[in-house]
């Protein structure tokens, strides 16, 4: 389990309602955040994302006609050694609004929350940055092409954090802001505060800001070597697949496979695997899981 470095245990939020209305008709059935991302549903990549951080209690967060879809997909998380829960977001009311939904979850606890359609890879050190969290507010800049589009961080030569603006017209730097975020214990209280923008939303650049000016804002720029993919376009979707297909091929290797990650953080035992593993359907999925099965196993 995630503590931070005075002792708190850190817990997760995967938000992963939305309207999802700009990849119709391919949601009108099952969320964006259910559709594959070449070989596996695409929330499990910010799944991977929370259990490599250390953290294993996470909330998830959808719509009241796909909570009933991602519990069936993920259950109670006991096949991966950690716990999941549910709540619905009845409308989507902004990213900041997680924190009044999963309130009763929080409590007065650090919190992760990451978006259902973000996808990282690479060595980003969660781990680490999670244990070293001493308190307020936690967000990554990423450079990227576009910064228009997203959330946009200015940070000075001392790594202050000059500014924070969503989706401005005229970007103040090329660093955006990925979906995951890191928040203490005073969370739930601080977007109480907040007022719904112009577009009616909860905004969480708004709560971030909140943190900017108590100066308790941290943001961790991310170079080179980290792949962040957006997945909200049918473009950035087929994009994001191809680069998972092609990493995978490559090593052999499969990214966000949440058995894998399981074994390699000791949050289930080999028999436990090997249960796991003999109710799975015969798949390339399952094949997979079985060889580092067989591998923990040899160096067990
Ligand atoms: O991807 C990172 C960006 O995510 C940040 O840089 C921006 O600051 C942040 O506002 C957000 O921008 P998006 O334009 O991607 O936000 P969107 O409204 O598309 O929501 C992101 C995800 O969160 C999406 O998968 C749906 C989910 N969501 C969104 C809202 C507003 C919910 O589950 N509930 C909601 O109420």
């Amino acid at each position: 389990m995630a503590t931070t470095e005075e002792g708190e245990r850190v817990k997760g939020i995967v938000l992963a309602g939305g309207a999802g209305t700009r990849l119709d008709p391919m949601t009108r059935v099952a969320s964006k955040q259910l559709q594959p991302v070449y070989d596996k549903p695409m929330v499990y990549y910010p799944l991977a994302t929370l259990m490599e951080a250390g953290i294993s209690e996470t909330l998830l967060i959808s719509t009241p006609h796909d909570i009933p879809r991602f519990e069936d997909l993920l259950g109670d998380g006991t096949p991966w050694g950690i716990s999941i829960e549910y709540a619905v977001q009845e409308h989507p009311g902004g990213i900041a609004q997680a924190f009044l939904v999963g309130e009763s979850f929080v409590g007065t606890d650090p919190v992760a929350l990451i978006l259902g359609d973000n996808i990282f890879y690479g060595a980003l050190g969660l781990a680490e940055i999670v244990e070293g969290f001493t308190g307020g507010a936690l967000v990554f800049g990423y450079p990227v092409s576009d910064p228009e589009r997203y959330g946009v961080v200015e940070l000075a030569d001392d790594g202050k954090v000059l500014s924070l603006e969503e989706k401005p017209a005229r970007p103040k730097s090329n660093l955006a802001v990925p979906g995951f975020y890191l928040y203490d214990g005073r969370v739930v209280e601080i977007t109480k505060r907040l007022k719904p923008s112009a577009r009616g939303e909860l905004e969480i650049t708004d709560l971030n800001r909140a943190y900017m000016e108590e100066g308790t804002l941290r943001a961790v720029p991310l170079g080179r070597g980290i792949a962040w993919l957006d997945s909200g376009t049918h473009d950035s979707l087929l994009e994001a697949a191809n680069f998972i297909a092609t990493i995978e091929h490559r090593q052999g290797l499969k990214i966000a496979c949440l058995e894998e990650i399981a074994l390699d953080r000791g949050l289930v035992s080999l028999q436990q695997m090997e249960a796991t593993l003999s109710a799975m359907p015969n798949s390339t999925y399952r094949d997979y899981v079985a060889r580092v099965l067989g591998e923990h196993r040899s160096e067990a």
